[in-house]
C-alpha cells in the first residue's frame, strides 16, 4: 500500500534548540500511528510543521503523491488533513456549537443568518457518534471544564472527516470510559481509510489502538516498529534512553493526625453533601468520570469557587475560605489541571511563574532578595528536571509537559501542609511521572496532607493509600487500600451499587 503522508528529512530549530532533526516517517491509509516521546522530544513540533503552524527548515512533505507547504492551518484544513491541538484551541466566549462549525456555519437558505437549529442537530449528531451526553450545544464554552473542552476540540477535527487526523494528547483530560468512545470513533475513521497520528504518554492507549509508534527523542527519529513487536519496556527505555524498573515507586503508610475535614460539602444542584477527609502523610485519590464534580469540589476548598455550603475544618479549627488568598493562608496548594487558565502565567518566564506565589517569603523589607529567588528557582528546574535553555525562558517556549513541571514546582515552594493535586502528571512522559510520584511520596513521608485528583486509574492504584470515588457530584465511596481495584473503582465511578 501507498503512504498517503511522508516526512522526509525534516528538521526545525528554534533559536538555540533544534527541536527536529532528519526526521523521516510514512503514514499510511488506515493506520494508527502513536508517536512518542519524552517532554520535549519533538513531536508536537513534527505535526506543527505538518499541519502549516511551523515553518520547516528543510525537508519535504509528500500528501497524496504531491509535494506539499500549508502555510497555515486552515490551508491544511482545507486539503484533508484535521489536528486536535495539545493546548485546547476553542473560543471561551463562543458556544459549543459555534466553535465545532467555526468558519463553516451551515446558513438559511438565502439569508445572511447562521441555521443555529441545524448547527445544534449537527452537534448532536456529532456527539451522539463519540457517545457524548452532557454537553449542550448552546453552552459557552468557558463554562465547560477542561475534559469537555477536550471532547469539543476532538469534534471539532473529527467532523471534518479528513483523510488524516492528528490527535496531540488528545486524551489527557478524559477517563476511563470517554476514551473507549474515542476509541469507537477511531476504529470507524480507520476502517474508511483515515490515517490517524496518535500522540499520548499514555501507554496503555498506544497499546490499545495503535498499528504502528513511532519513538523520537531529543529531536531524532529513534525508531518506527509495529507496535506488536514492542513491550511497555521497551518503549520506555527507547523513549527515556535508560530502563525504567517500577514507575510506581514503593511507599510507607503512617497516617498521622486529621489534616482537612470536609463536612457536608454541597452545591446547588452540582455537589451534593459530601464528607470526607484527609490525613497528615496520606495520599487521598480521587476517581470519577469527566463531569464528577471532582475538580470544582476542590476548586471550591482552595477558594476559587465560594458558591457552596458546608464546613472546612484544618486541623480541628473551623475555616472560612473564599478566596485563593484564604486557601493559601490555610496551608492549601492546590496543582491545577488547567495550565493556561489558573496555573501559569505563559508570557512569564520560568524564574518569575516558579516564585510567583511564594515571592512574599523572598522579601526583606519589600525588596526581592534576587539572589536568593534565582537559587531556588534553579533548585526546583534540577529536582523536577524541567526541561529549558535557562530559567529566563518564557513559559509558553516550553513544551507541555515542562510546562506542567513549572506549575508544580511553583506550588511546591509555598511548602503547604495540604496539597492538591488535579491531574498533576497531565502531558508528562513516564520517566517525568516517576520524578513526580517520588517527590509524592517524600512529602507524604514529609507529613503533608495529599489529594490527588488523577483520569488515570493506573496512576491512583499506583500512588493512593485510600481512595474517594464520586459520580454526579456525590461521593460513592472512600476505598480503604486493600480494596482498591479497578472493578471497585469503576464501579463506583459509574454509580453502581454496592459491588
Ligand atoms: N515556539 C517555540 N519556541 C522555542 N522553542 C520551542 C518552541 N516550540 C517548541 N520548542 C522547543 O522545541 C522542543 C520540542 O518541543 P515539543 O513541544 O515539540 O515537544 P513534545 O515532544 O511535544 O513534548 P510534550 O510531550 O511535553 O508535549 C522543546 O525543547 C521545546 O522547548
Ligand atoms: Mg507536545
Amino acid at each position: 500500500m501507498k503512504p498517503v503522508l511522508s516526512l522526509k528529512h525534516i528538521s526545525k530549530s528554534f533559536s538555540g534548540v533544534q527541536a527536529l532533526k532528519d526526521i523521516s516517517v510514512d503514514f499510511y491509509p488506515g493506520e494508527v500511528h502513536a508517536i512518542m516521546g519524552e517532554n520535549g522530544a519533538g513531536k508536537s513540533t513534527l505535526m506543527k510543521v505538518l499541519f502549516g503552524i511551523y515553518k520547516r527548515d528543510s525537508g519535504e512533505i509528500i500528501y497524496k503523491d504531491e509535494p506539499v507547504q500549508f502555510k497555515h492551518a486552515a490551508d491544511a484544513l482545507e486539503q484533508g488533513i484535521a489536528m486536535v491541538q495539545q493546548e485546547l484551541s476553542t473560543i471561551p466566549d463562543r458556544s459549543v456549537a459555534e466553535n465545532i462549525f467555526l468558519g463553516r456555519e451551515p446558513m438559511i437558505k438565502g439569508l445572511h443568518f447562521v441555521d443555529k437549529k441545524k448547527m445544534h442537530a449537527d452537534v448532536r449528531e456529532v456527539f451522539k457518534n463519540m457517545g457524548v451526553e452532557n454537553i449542550e450545544p448552546h453552552r459557552k464554552m468557558r463554562e465547560l471544564d477542561i475534559a469537555q473542552m477536550q471532547l469539543v476540540d476532538i469534534a471539532k477535527a473529527s467532523a471534518y472527516h479528513s483523510d488524516v487526523l492528528i490527535l496531540d494528547e488528545a486524551t489527557s483530560s478524559l477517563t476511563g470510559p470517554e476514551v473507549e468512545r474515542l476509541f469507537r470513533l477511531i476504529r470507524e475513521f480507520k476502517e474508511s481509510g483515515t490515517a490517524i497520528l496518535y500522540i499520548t504518554h499514555k501507554m496503555d492507549e498506544v497499546f490499545e489502538i495503535s498499528d504502528r509508534v513511532t519513538v523520537l527523542r531529543d529531536g531524532e527519529l529513534i525508531k518506527t516498529a509495529d507496535t506488536k513487536e514492542m513491550t511497555e519496556n521497551s518503549l520506555i527505555t527507547m523513549m527515556v534512553g535508560r530502563e525504567i524498573k517500577d514507575v510506581y515507586p514503593k511507599s510507607e503508610y503512617h497516617p498521622g493526625e486529621v489534616v482537612l475535614e470536609i463536612r457536608n460539602f454541597t452545591r446547588p444542584g452540582k455537589n451534593d453533601n459530601n464528607s470526607f477527609s484527609v490525613r497528615a502523610g496520606e495520599v487521598l485519590g480521587m476517581a470519577g468520570l469527566v463531569g464528577a464534580g471532582r475538580t470544582e469540589m476542590v476548586e471550591s476548598l482552595f477558594g476559587l469557587r465560594n458558591d457552596y455550603k458546608g464546613e472546612v475544618y484544618i486541623k480541628g479549627r473551623k475555616a472560612v475560605i473564599k478566596r485563593p488568598s484564604d486557601g493559601i493562608a490555610n496551608g492549601i496548594a492546590l496543582i491545577t489541571e488547567d495550565r493556561k487558565q489558573t496555573g501559569l502565567n505563559l508570557l512569564g518566564n520560568v524564574k518569575d511563574n516558579i516564585s510567583m506565589i511564594a515571592l512574599k517569603n523572598l522579601c526583606r523589607a519589600g525588596f526581592i532578595l534576587k539572589r536568593q529567588e534565582r537559587k531556588v528557582v534553579e533548585e526546583q528546574i534540577e529536582a523536577l528536571r524541567i526541561k529549558t535553555p535557562s530559567a529566563g525562558q518564557i513559559v509558553s517556549f516550553l513544551s507541555g509537559g515542562n510546562q506542567q513541571k513549572v506549575v508544580i514546582a511553583k506550588w511546591l515552594l509555598l511548602n503547604s501542609d495540604i496539597i492538591i493535586m488535579d491531574e498533576p502528571t497531565r502531558g508528562v512522559d513516564v520517566g517525568a511521572k516517576r520524578e513526580i510520584y517520588l517527590l509524592v511520596n517524600e512529602l507524604k513521608a514529609q507529613g503533608k496532607a495529599i489529594i490527588m485528583i488523577s483520569s488515570e486509574l493506573p496512576e491512583l492504584m499506583g500512588m493512593c493509600d485510600r481512595q474517594l470515588v464520586m459520580y454526579k457530584g456525590k461521593i460513592t465511596g472512600i476505598l480503604e487500600k486493600d480494596d482498591i481495584t479497578q472493578e471497585n473503582i469503576m464501579a463506583k465511578a459509574v454509580g453502581a451499587e454496592e459491588v
